[in-house]
């Protein structure tokens, strides 16, 4: 295992969503009170360590973090040269793998092509493309704040998000993808790690246009897709395929029998979404052994909701999960996993 960097620094730098800066200090209280925030600007937050020392920078129960870096400080000058030459100056000497440059908003139109030739040939590494990295990775972290502005950080990759400069899903929509619902799902299978397995059988709520079912098909699953709005004839289709036009609280409770996996994409209050999932996992004879749903949050201070949402997943006898995907919009996606035989529902 490479050697961390001689310092290590005295702050994390975690970036979210432009918006959820609130949501992942909130969270950051609940869960990681020993860190205190310093500072924040669009997409980034950055708190103190103090006396803390965690063994690892991965939090995953912040939920809104996409990636946490060591920080140790920014840099500035009047060219790229100049700048990399600071850069190198904090970092130092260590044995760094890879480099991610990556910019604090991902909206931001900011070429880093140029920035990462300056790094790569300061260090050495290439520069060529975003590179993704593999767990175990002495990462050198460039984050973009303006063209002339650059924060300088490290981590070691572990998880699947960490492997992707700033946290980022690398995968681009394919053509002939139904909807962008496809990517949501490809990153939560990836960055949870979900067992999906041919011949099962997969109810989705919220099924259309279809992007999501379409994914699900790919992996070889039986799918029902609930909407009232009719899927893609892509979807629609498919011979594993069959949709059942009505609403999630329509469908009766013996219909909800014999599912693997209940997946959930409704454009509705979370609080609805809620008690939908129940109803599919808590039917009579229901054998449902994961969840993977999407909670859509109206306003960002519904985040505070969260808590009180996965205590309800674990009553159900299900391990919850949740994380705001990079691919995703105002919303968490809430994966569990089942853990025990729970009560049903009565008929
Ligand atoms: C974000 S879209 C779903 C995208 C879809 N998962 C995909 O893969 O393309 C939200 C969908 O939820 C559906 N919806 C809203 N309320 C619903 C309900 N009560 N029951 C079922 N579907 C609902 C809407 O008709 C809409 O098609």
């Amino acid at each position: 295992m490479p050697s961390a960097p001689p310092t290590r620094g005295d702050f994390l730098l975690m970036a979210c969503q432009g918006g959820a800066e609130a949501a992942l200090c909130q969270r950051q209280e609940e869960v990681l009170p020993q860190i205190t925030k310093a500072a924040w600007r669009r997409g980034a937050v950055t708190f103190r360590l103090g006396s803390f020392d965690p063994a690892e920078d991965f939090f995953p129960d912040l939920v809104f973090n996409r990636t946490c870096i060591r920080s140790l400080g920014q840099v500035t000058g009047t060219s790229d040269a100049q700048r990399a030459a600071a850069a190198a100056a904090l970092a130092g000497k260590a044995e760094w793998k890879a480099l991610h440059v990556w910019n604090r908003d991902p909206r931001a139109e900011i070429d880093r092509q140029l920035i990462r030739a300056a790094l790569g040939a300061v260090y050495e590494l290439p520069a060529a493309a975003d590179t993704t990295s593999a767990p175990g990775d002495l990462i050198l972290d460039c984050i973009v704040d303006s063209p002339d502005r650059w924060w300088i950080g490290w981590h070691r990759a572990a998880t699947p998000p960490s492997c992707w400069p700033g946290g980022v899903y690398p995968v681009a929509l394919p053509e002939g993808k139904v909807s962008r619902a496809w990517l949501k799902l490809d990153e939560a299978i990836t960055t949870f790690g979900i067992p999906l397995a041919a011949g099962q059988r997969a109810i989705e709520l919220g099924a259309s246009p279809g992007g999501a079912c379409q994914r699900l098909l790919e992996a070889g699953l039986d799918v029902v897709g609930v909407d009232p709005a009719l899927v893609d004839e892509r979807v629609g289709s498919h011979q594993r395929f069959e949709q059942w036009r009505m609403r999630a609280r329509d469908v009766r409770l013996t219909a909800l029998r014999g599912f693997h996996w209940v997946v959930a994409d409704m454009n509705i209050d979370p609080t609805s979404t809620m008690e939908s999932l129940e109803r599919a996992v808590m039917a009579p004879g229901t054998r449902v052994q994961g969840i993977i749903a999407t909670l859509k949050l109206p306003t960002w201070d519904r985040a505070t909701d969260l808590p009180k949402f996965l205590e309800q997943v674990v009553t159900w006898g299900f391990t919850p999960h949740a994380r705001q995907l990079s691919t995703g919009g105002r919303e968490v996606c809430v994966w569990a996993t089942r853990v025990t035989t729970p009560r049903t529902l009565a008929r």
